[in-house]
């Protein structure tokens, strides 16, 4: 029978295993960052638009809102320490590609960089953010997609 119990009761039974991302960001100094999101979605078709969740508190957060840009990435098996390095370290502490020998080059759009070892990678440019508690929804036109075949997309489970 279904019944009512707190929300993070209810919240850890239904929400793994779940499709996991991360977002580059540029910093103030012209550098780059990197943020672990399961809180993200499409939400067109045309044009294409990606929307991430990035709490108020994370320097993404303060990275883009002077910078308009996000590579949403989607991560092979083959980072998995990478996403747990962006989703535990604070880009304000420490560099995350330097941490993470992250191999990249330069993408077509704002030149954020493109992830070698992801699965996919779109270049967003964001066109409208929304305030959700204590998250922004920032919503990022897609301009370019790329894609690694040789890679397998990581999905992220309690294992
Ligand atoms: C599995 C996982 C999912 C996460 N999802 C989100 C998310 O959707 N939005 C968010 O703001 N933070 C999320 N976080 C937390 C950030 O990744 C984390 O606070 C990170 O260190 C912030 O880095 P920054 O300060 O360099 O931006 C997640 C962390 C993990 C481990």
């Amino acid at each position: 029978m279904i019944k009512i119990h707190n929300l993070p009761e209810v919240y850890s039974k239904i929400h793994l295993p779940s499709k996991i991302a991360m977002a580059v960001t540029q910093k103030p100094d012209g550098k780059y960052n990197l943020i672990t999101l399961e809180w993200f979605m499409r939400t067109s078709i045309d044009p294409p638009m990606f929307a991430i969740s990035v709490g108020h508190s994370r320097f993404s957060h303060e990275c883009l809102m002077e910078v308009r840009y996000f590579n949403l990435v989607f991560p092979s098996k083959n980072q998995k320490i990478l996403l747990s390095l962006a989703g535990s370290q604070s880009g304000r502490d420490i560099d995350k590609f330097v941490a993470g020998n992250v191999q990249h080059f330069s993408g077509k759009l704002h030149k954020l960089p493109i992830l070698k070892d992801s699965v996919a990678c779109f270049e967003c440019e964001v066109v409208t953010q929304v305030n959700s508690g204590d998250h922004t929804i920032f919503v990022g036109e897609v301009k370019y997609s790329w894609l690694n075949e040789e890679e397998e997309l990581y999905y992220y489970s309690q294992k």
